[in-house]
C-alpha cells in the first residue's frame, strides 16, 4: 500500500531527505515549508509522488489547513515535524527567543494535538518530531533551543501516555538526534557529525518500527545514557 505522508519542514536538512527517502520508496509525501522555490526544486525530483504546501506554521489559522493537505494526498500515515529554528542568544534579546518558542513550541503543539485527534479518529497513524539531543540539558548560549526541544520530548511522552490510556494503535516518536550536517548545525566542537541522508534513513526505520524515542544516530543512545544520569 501507498504510503502517505507529510513532512512539516521539507524545504531543507532532513526533512528534505526524508522527504527524497520516502518518495523513492514509492510513498505519496507532502512536502512543507515557507521556502516555495526549494519545495518547488524538490517536488521536480518526484512529480508524480511529491505535492508543495507553501506556509508558515507560525500563521497555521486552524485545523482545516491540515485537513485540507490530508484530503489532497488521499490520507495520511505518517506525519513528521521537522520544521525547528536554532539559534544562540548571547545578550537574551527576546525576539530571538521568541522565534524558538513560536515555531519549536506554539507550532509544533498545534500540529502534534492536530495529529493526535485524526489518527484518534482513523484508529491508527505515525505522528514523529525530530526533537535533539540539546532537549536533554540546558544551555547558556542557546537556553530557549534547548528548552524547547526539552518541551518536545515531555510533549511527546504525554501524547505516548493518553494514546496508552485510549488503547489507541497510533505511534508518538521522539527522534533525538545529534549533530547532523545542516545549517542548523552551529556549534562550534560538533563530533559524530551524520549526513541527512543517513538520519533520515534511521528515522524512517523508527518510524516504521513505532518507536517511542529513537536516538539519531544510534550511537548517540550512549550521551544519552551520561546525560540522564549527570546532566
Ligand atoms: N542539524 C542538526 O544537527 C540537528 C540536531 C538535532 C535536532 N535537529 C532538528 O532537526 C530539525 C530539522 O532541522 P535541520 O537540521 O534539517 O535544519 P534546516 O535545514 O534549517 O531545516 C529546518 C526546516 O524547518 C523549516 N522551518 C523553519 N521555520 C519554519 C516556519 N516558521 N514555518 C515552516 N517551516 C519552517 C525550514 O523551512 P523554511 O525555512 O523553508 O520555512 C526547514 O525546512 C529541527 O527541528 C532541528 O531542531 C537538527
Amino acid at each position: 500500500m501507498t504510503k502517505k505522508v507529510i513532512i512539516i519542514g521539507a524545504s531543507s536538512g532532513i526533512g528534505k531527505s526524508l522527504a527524497q527517502l520516502y518518495a523513492a520508496q514509492g510513498g505519496r509525501v507532502v512536502i512543507t515549508g515557507r521556502r516555495q522555490e526549494l519545495l518547488q526544486e524538490l517536488q521536480e525530483q518526484f512529480p508524480k509522488q511529491m505535492l508543495v504546501s507553501a506556509f508558515d506554521v507560525n500563521l497555521l489559522q486552524n485545523d482545516r489547513e491540515l485537513d485540507l493537505l490530508v484530503r489532497q494526498l488521499g490520507g495520511l500515515d505518517v506525519l513528521i515535524y521537522s520544521s525547528g529554528v536554532g539559534e544562540f542568544n548571547k545578550y537574551l534579546d527576546f525576539s530571538i527567543e521568541k522565534k524558538m518558542i513560536d515555531t519549536n513550541v506554539s507550532a509544533f503543539t498545534q500540529i502534534a494535538d492536530w495529529s493526535f485527534n485524526y489518527f484518534q479518529q482513523q484508529g491508527n497513524g505515525s505522528f514523529a518530531c525530530i526533537t535533539s539531543m540539546a532537549g536533554m540539558m540546558g544551555s547558556r548560549h542557546a537556553p530557549a533551543y534547548n528548552a524547547s526541544k526539552s518541551y518536545q520530548i515531555n510533549y511527546l511522552k504525554g501524547l505516548r501516555q493518553k494514546a496508552k490510556r485510549l488503547k489507541l494503535k497510533a505511534s508518538f516518536t521522539d527522534l533525538r538526534t545529534g549533530f547532523v550536517d545542516t545549517p542548523m548545525a552551529k556549534a562550534a566542537g560538533k563530533f559524530w557529525v551524520a549526513s541527512p541522508e543517513k538520519a533520515a534513513r534511521q528515522m524512517a526505520y523508527a518510524i516504521g518500527r513505532q518507536q517511542s524515542v529513537a536516538y539519531i544516530t544510534k550511537r548517540w543512545r550512549l550521551i544519552g545514557f551520561f546525560l540522564k544520569i549527570f546532566a
